[in-house]
């Protein structure tokens, strides 16, 4: 039976976190929050608990997995070495929604870093978090805390509804802030390059760097991938979703156009949609409404609650409207692309 403990965000109960602390070490899986999603945490130099995370959330084990620290300095614990750019970022933006990968140290085991040389590493700014990991007294290794395939929670419930039963504990404080897992940047590349858009935002990353690459499997228009790792659905509902790309006037009409079809071909049809796309389709299409497409920060914030929602609604069939790709826009359309398995209508 999975524990359940409720804390508060900003003055947690000192004997939760030692008790959960004290389960993280001895190799139990705990999952706990952080400003971007739940993770499910474990011992990140113990290897027979590392293994445990990719178990309990059913994931290829080639996937590998950030360690996460309490401060700033343990990066040099863990990297061989550090990189200006490494440096530069974690000292601008942590702690916080960033993971650099840089070049490991022998004592990281092979099961958090899949056999690759490199390791991710982040310092969360939740203070949840980094108080759990400074009682643990070792690295937190932590991937999203969701069954593998399915949308990261962003809450203990979400936790719950994938987990429960698999872990031994699970800290509740609340809904995770930012909504969105963390920009992930390889900083062992000449040029750093983003590797996962993120809570820190491409446009954040240059002002510190000066440059930044960017992954091509990032780029949205050339993305139909032919690789076999990406023909599997991240993120996504329950219920096939198929995104809808173009400006506002536009994506309205088509998202309105699917809807009407969908519906009358006799599907129970879902829409993730702004507030004003809502208002003009029909009353029986299931609504997940997300207000202004302009405020990408809410949408980021409510996106991974949004497409559980449907998983207990009797939908066929979602659509969902796209946004602009500034800021924390690049993240969620990387994610709805993802969810909608590279399925997209462009204007
Ligand atoms: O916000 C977050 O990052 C959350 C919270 C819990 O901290 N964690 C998270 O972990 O999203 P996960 O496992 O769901 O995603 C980790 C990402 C994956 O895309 C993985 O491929 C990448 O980081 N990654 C990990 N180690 C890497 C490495 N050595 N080189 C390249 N990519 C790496
Ligand atoms: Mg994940």
């Amino acid at each position: 039976k999975t524990k359940y403990y409720r804390v508060d965000p900003v003055k947690p109960d000192t004997g939760v976190l030692t008790e959960t602390a004290a389960l993280l070490r001895q190799g139990d899986l705990v999952a706990f929050p952080t400003e971007t999603v739940y993770g499910l945490g474990a011992n990140g130099l113990n290897e027979q608990a590392v293994k445990a995370i990719y178990q309990a959330k059913g994931r290829p084990s080639d996937n590998p997995l950030i360690l996460h620290i309490d401060a700033v300095a343990k990066l040099d614990e863990l990297a061989a070495t550090v990189p200006a750019n490494a440096r530069a970022l974690a000292e601008r933006f942590w702690p916080g929604p960033l993971t650099v990968v840089v070049e490991r140290q022998p004592k990281v085991p092979d099961a958090v870093t899949g056999g690759l040389n490199t390791v991710a590493v982040r310092l969360p700014s939740s203070v949840v978090a980094r108080e759990l990991i400074r009682l643990a007294g070792v690295p937190v290794a932590a991937p999203s805390a969701n069954t593998s395939g399915r949308p990261s929670p962003t809450t203990a419930q979400a936790v719950l509804a994938d987990l429960d039963g698999k872990i031994a504990a699970v800290i509740d404080a609340g809904p995770c802030e930012i909504g969105v897992e963390s920009t992930v940047v390889d900083c062992t590349t000449p040029v750093p390059t983003l590797l996962r858009p993120g809570g820190i935002t491409y446009e954040m990353l240059l002002a510190v760097l000066g440059e930044v690459e960017v992954d091509p499997t990032l780029a949205g228009s050339q993305a139909v991938p032919k690789s076999p790792g990406m023909k599997y659905t991240h993120y996504a509902p329950l219920a096939p979703l198929i995104l809808v790309e173009a400006e506002p006037a536009a994506a309205a009409m088509l998202v309105k156009r699917e809807v009407e079809q969908a519906l009358a071909a006799g599907k129970r049809v879902g829409a993730i949609v702004s507030g004003e796309v809502a208002d003009i389709l029909p009353a029986r299409t299931i609504k997940a409404v997300y207000g202004v497409r302009a405020d990408a920060a809410a949408i980021a914030a409510s996106l991974y609650t949004m497409l559980r929602s449907f998983d207990d609604k009797p939908v066929d069939i979602i659509y969902a409207e796209g946004i602009a790709e500034n800021g924390l826009g690049l993240a969620v359309m990387n994610r709805l692309r993802k969810a909608a398995g590279y399925h997209i209508i462009r204007a």
